[in-house]
């Protein structure tokens, strides 16, 4: 781990290469499965990073008014902005549709009759398409899995057809997005299989321009450096199966955590070691303000010391604000800690600053973008 000299309090850690080959790698795959990116911008919001992100072509997905507004004003043009939330006010409709932003996912059809009012009587050029609840079950955490019947997100299926078969011309497609943190490509082969059967049953003579198979890819939060870059080639390669060219020219996409998680470490202090005999515990300066994805749903985070030593123990890691539940879990294997070494959490750069909490009144902590050492070794390398 790179240590600074002086240690100013936590901070993000952003390797700028690994984003930047990320991003190259996930294009790449785009390019040849004709696939078109819309960067979900929940996972990371911040500017050095969605400026890579948005000059390499890629599109985007917001959720809020706040996002649009955002992305608008980070430079995407209104044309790259696809909307969805499971929850849209009528405010960030009209917001939307006076921005003339691309295409608004509808979530149920009494939303439809709000977006399609005002449409009309804005003279909005923003297309409409139809978020569906398929009812797949994937394997991921139940708190981040939204394809099954019981989740509030999309319409049914025959929701969506008594839309489509009352407004064929005013819906351009349909939009899915049944989970994230999904690293069995198998389950986006059967979302290809069932997002197939759907289309095939649409009413006949209805003209599909449009289909978004959301994000959801997972990463390998385990084997961070060994596995740094998600496998974008497989999960299109997957989504294509049930669903080549011939059946739809073009899938858009919106990963999110694929593209920035693996980029962004969150580095700490320990500040004191606790029950050092029966369960030692190193309360950190970082915790669930700073990263909530292990409070919010026990997520598990690669965790390391800036020190090299043989032998290793257990140790729970936690943070330091006043919930039992600030913590990043049992069981890590770490060098003999004591007050003031650093600590690395891995695979922060997804769902971490773009969550943070003011909870305890925590500051937000800063972020360093760095442009990593496999720059530099190959630069020696080849002097
Ligand atoms: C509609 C939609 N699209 C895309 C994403 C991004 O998912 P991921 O970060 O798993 O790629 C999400 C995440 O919640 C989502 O809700």
């Amino acid at each position: 781990m790179e240590s600074r000299t002086i240690y100013n309090g936590p901070y993000y850690r952003y390797d700028m290469n690994l984003l930047d080959r990320t991003i190259e790698t996930c294009t790449s795959a785009a390019q040849k499965h004709n696939c078109r990116l819309f960067y979900a911008i929940k996972a990371n919001n911040e500017s050095p990073i969605t400026t890579r992100i948005r000059k390499q072509g890629i599109g985007v997905d917001c959720v809020t008014h706040g996002e649009i507004n955002y992305a608008l004003r980070q430079g995407w043009n209104t044309s790259e902005i696809v909307f969805a939330g499971s929850g849209k006010t009528i405010r960030e409709i009209d917001y939307a549709l006076r921005n003339n932003i691309g295409v608004i996912h509808c979530e149920c059809p009494e939303e439809f009759e709000i977006i399609q009012s005002l449409k009309t009587s804005l003279e909005s050029d923003t297309s409409i398409a139809l978020r569906i609840n398929p009812d797949v079950k994937v394997d991921t955490h139940e708190k981040i899995s939204t394809g099954e019947k019981h989740h509030k997100f999309g319409m049914s299926v025959n929701e969506a057809k008594a839309l489509i078969t009352n407004f064929p011309t005013e819906i351009v497609g349909l939009h899915f997005h049944v989970g994230s943190q999904i690293t069995d490509l198998s389950y986006f082969e059967d979302l290809s299989l069932t997002v197939r059967g759907i289309i095939e049953k649409l009413p006949t003579g209805y003209e599909l321009s449009y289909l978004n198979l959301g994000g959801g890819l997972g990463i390998d939060y385990t084997n961070p450096l060994r596995n740094s870059i998600a496998d974008f080639e497989g999960w299109m390669r997957a989504l294509r199966t049930y669903l080549p060219e011939s059946v739809i020219d073009t899938i858009f996409l919106e990963p999110g955590r694929s593209i920035v998680a693996q980029c962004g470490q969150l580095v700490g202090e320990v500040q004191y070691i606790k029950h050092r005999k029966t369960n030692p515990t190193a309360i950190l300066d970082v915790g669930m303000t700073e990263l909530m994805r292990p409070a919010l749903y026990e997520a598990r985070h690669k965790v390391t010391a800036n020190k090299d030593e043989l032998i290793e123990q257990r140790y729970t890691i936690s943070g330091p604000t006043c919930e039992s539940s600030d913590t990043f879990g049992a069981g890590h294997s770490l060098p003999e800690l004591e007050r003031g070494d650093l600590i690395t959490i891995h695979s922060a750069g997804a769902y971490g600053s773009s969550m943070r909490l003011n909870y305890n009144l925590r500051e937000s902590i800063p972020s360093e973008y760095i442009e990593s050492q496999v720059k530099t070794y190959l630069k020696r390398k080849v002097a």
